[in-house]
């Protein structure tokens, strides 16, 4: 009997300020990946600029491509199908990952796909060795998304709420940029908050008392500033009541979504799912109410490679691809227009 040959996945994720690459393998799982943080680069302007993103994308992604394959001990003639990160996110950093990956899938003459990158982080918990079981519902927090979404199988999305002016993420860097901790902040402000205490400002949760599942944050930074304003010397109290307020509103509105939808598995992925101070906040909600809580490893929360060969892996493994030879980005996509596996 001819032993069936595994299908390999290559997935490239460049849609903001990480090149990320992973290989994932149909029997193995996970067998290899990289990831080149751009921190640096744009560490000196605050924030990420985006045509500083695309050049340095065109540099990182086939080196990196070698390594993860040299690693594995294979070569690009192994690669079954290639993912890459087609939105959202910045169109020239997505526009590199989209042509590295359909260039080679074409001179491979193997198939390609254009993933969500939201999806890639909600299958990101995919990747440990527990794994959540379908249907659940998913909280996606990261620099320009706070989504609840009630998750039926893969691609069956229903949006159940989301933020209606800043995403979490945003909301932490743009706090960590008012109390001078600088880019990226959403790490800088919760290792500060560690030093703050919790009785000295009580900031207030934002939406708690409407009915719905929808988030508003930018309150919560506006909040920050005045008080920042008036207790300059306050910055490590103010970052832990920032942090206090943002993840008590999440775990909340969890709360609410579980119930409402009637789920017992709650998956949070993203950048902000890294947060020890929400982890903590939604394991004791889940203790309290039943619910199983997953997350993705810490190097996983934010943006990889890895995540983008996962989710790339389930559909190209059963047929989906991207037209080939079209170089075919979507800086705008919304996670209901996807196809189910
Ligand atoms: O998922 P991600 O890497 O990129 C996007 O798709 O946006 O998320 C990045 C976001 C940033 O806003 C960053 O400040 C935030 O995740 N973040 C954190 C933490 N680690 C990353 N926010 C709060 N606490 C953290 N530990
Ligand atoms: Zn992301």
């Amino acid at each position: 009997m001819t032993p069936i040959k595994p299908f390999i996945t290559l997935g490239v994720e460049s849609s903001c300020d990480e090149t990320g690459i992973g290989l994932y393998h149909s029997e193995k799982g996970l067998i290899g990946h990289q990831l080149f943080s751009q921190v640096e680069i744009h560490s000196e302007y605050g924030g990420v600029v985006p045509e500083l993103a695309s050049r340095d994308h065109i540099q990182r992604a086939l080196p990196l491509i070698k390594a993860v394959l040299a690693d594995a001990h294979l070569t690009l003639r192994d690669i079954s199908g290639i993912a890459y990160t087609a939105g959202p996110g910045l169109a020239g950093a997505l526009l590199v990952g989209s042509a590295v990956a359909k260039s080679l899938a074409w001179s491979l003459k193997i198939p390609s796909l254009g993933v969500h990158h939201m999806e890639g982080h909600l299958l990101a918990p995919l990747l440990e060795k527990e794994v959540p079981s379908f249907p659940f519902v998913a909280l996606l927090v990261s620099g320009g998304h706070t989504m609840l979404i009630d998750v039926k199988a893969i691609g069956e999305y229903e949006i159940l709420g989301e933020s209606l002016d800043d995403a979490v993420g945003e909301a932490f860097d743009k706090t960590a940029k008012i109390l001078g901790l600088g880019y990226p902040g959403g790490p800088a402000l919760a290792q500060l908050a560690q030093q703050g205490s919790p009785d000295a400002f009580k900031f207030p949760r934002p939406m708690i008392d409407r009915p719905g599942l929808d988030f508003s944050f930018s309150g919560l930074k506006t909040f920050a500033r005045n008080t920042f304003a008036k207790h300059p010397g306050q910055k490590a109290d103010i970052a832990k009541a920032f942090e206090v307020a943002a993840t008590s509103t999440l775990m909340i509105k969890c709360r609410r979504a579980l119930e409402q939808t009637k789920r017992t598995t709650l998956v949070v992925a993203g950048g902000v799912s890294a947060n020890l101070s929400l982890r903590q906040e939604l394991d004791a909600m889940g203790l309290k109410h039943g619910a199983q809580v997953f997350y993705p490893r810490q190097e996983f929360c934010t943006d990889n490679g890895a995540m983008i060969a996962l989710a790339g892996h389930f559909r190209l493994s059963k047929g989906q691809s991207t037209a080939s030879g079209e170089i075919a980005i979507q800086p705008r996509w919304s996670l209901e227009e996807l196809e189910p596996v």
